[in-house]
């Protein structure tokens, strides 16, 4: 059984919008050149302080972008947090063992050039694979010696984050889609994380610039694939279109934009300590908090999307045979 401890807390961006750094990845989307990557990393240092970004280990190529980018500013390197994941490839779940999770979180130290790793988020891509929390522990194993500073939880359900808490693996965030759109966490999880002092991170809050009406019609990418498919189990265009009126009225209002009333809708979920939001080709940037937004608001923006995603959190995701977990990779992280 592990120990809680005495740390520093998680850090958190001001603004309440952390950036999401999957876009730097090449398997995302095309047009990130690695100048206009920390052209872009620059723009959002100079905005806030701490800057925090979120990438993954298996972000193809984005924790050494960040680590190359970082390492030629050592004047801000204190001012900048950057979240990571562990995600053990699908293929591995039945055999890994603690020297892997050693050799992957090492090597996102590496690649980020840290002494420590401010926060790694575990994912699992399959639950009925048992060793979930065991791997859980030798991460904890890895947080004891230093290598890690928090650890965090992305696309968890309820259950399985209340499996790792009362294993004693000290768990401080829930990474998690949500959006007016995909309102799945607000079944129980939200409640859960504040009950149980987890803080929630949430992705997905522009559906990939469907949720935006600034730079026109959103550019090609793999999040739009993946949020497309959401617009569809909640309805399709119609109530997508709905959602939006609703949301450019509500950001009218406030003389802010469409995106930054849609990240202030996920902001103002109880637990919900930041937003993550993808990094913009365009150099678009959310300001959440231009928008306040009362219980009549969130009631008339949530009627304009009446159903919500079937299930719990990435239930959906986790059938690989499914429309969701068909266009998933599960193998990108060894051998890199
Ligand atoms: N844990 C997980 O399973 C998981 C899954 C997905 C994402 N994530 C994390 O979440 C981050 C966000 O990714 P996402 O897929 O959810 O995308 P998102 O944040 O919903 O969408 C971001 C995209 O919306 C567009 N956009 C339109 N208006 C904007 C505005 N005003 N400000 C900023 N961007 C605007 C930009 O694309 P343009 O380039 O077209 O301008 C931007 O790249 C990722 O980078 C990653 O860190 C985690």
């Amino acid at each position: 059984m592990f120990r809680w401890t005495d740390r520093p807390p998680l850090r958190l961006p001001p603004s309440g919008v952390i950036r999401g750094c999957w876009q730097l990845s090449e398997g995302h989307s095309d047009g990130w050149s690695r100048e206009r990557a920390f052209a872009a990393l620059d723009a959002a240092a100079a905005a806030e302080s701490p800057l925090v970004l979120d990438c993954a280990d298996i972000y193809t190529g984005v924790e050494r972008i960040i680590g190359d980018w970082l390492a030629g500013r050592p004047d801000i390197a204190d001012d900048v947090a950057v979240h990571t994941k562990f995600v053990p490839d699908l293929d591995a779940l039945s055999t890994i063992d603690r020297e892997y999770v050693r050799r992957v979180v090492l090597r996102s130290r590496d690649r980020l050039g840290v002494d420590a790793l401010e926060l790694v988020q575990f994912a699992w891509w399959d639950l009925s694979q048992p060793k979930w929390v065991r791997a859980a522990e030798w991460l904890a194993e890895l947080q004891q010696e230093g290598i890690i500073r928090h650890l965090g939880v992305t696309n968890f359900d309820r259950a399985a984050l209340g499996t790792l808490l009362d294993a004693g693996i000290p768990v401080v965030s829930s990474q998690v889609q949500l959006s007016l759109l995909d309102r799945r966490p607000l079944k129980g999880l939200t409640e859960f994380c504040r009950e149980r002092g987890v803080t929630v991170l949430a992705y997905g809050a522009l559906a990939g610039g469907l949720l935006s009406n600034a730079g026109g019609t959103p550019l090609e990418s793999r999040s739009l694939t993946k949020y497309r498919l959401i617009v569809e189990e909640v309805g399709g265009r119609e109530v997508l279109g709905r959602a939006r009126r609703a949301l450019a009225e509500l950001a009218a209002r406030h003389g802010a934009t469409m995106a930054d009333a849609a990240v202030a809708y996920v902001l103002n979920q109880q637990g919900v300590g930041a937003a993550i939001v993808g990094m913009s080709r365009r150099g678009l940037m959310v300001n959440g908090s231009r928008v306040r937004l009362s219980s009549s608001d969130v009631a008339r923006l949530e009627a304009t999307v009446p159903g919500t995603v079937r299930g719990e959190v990435f239930e959906v995701e986790r059938d690989r045979q499914g429309p969701h977990g068909r266009i998933m990779r599960y193998n990108l992280n060894l051998p890199h």
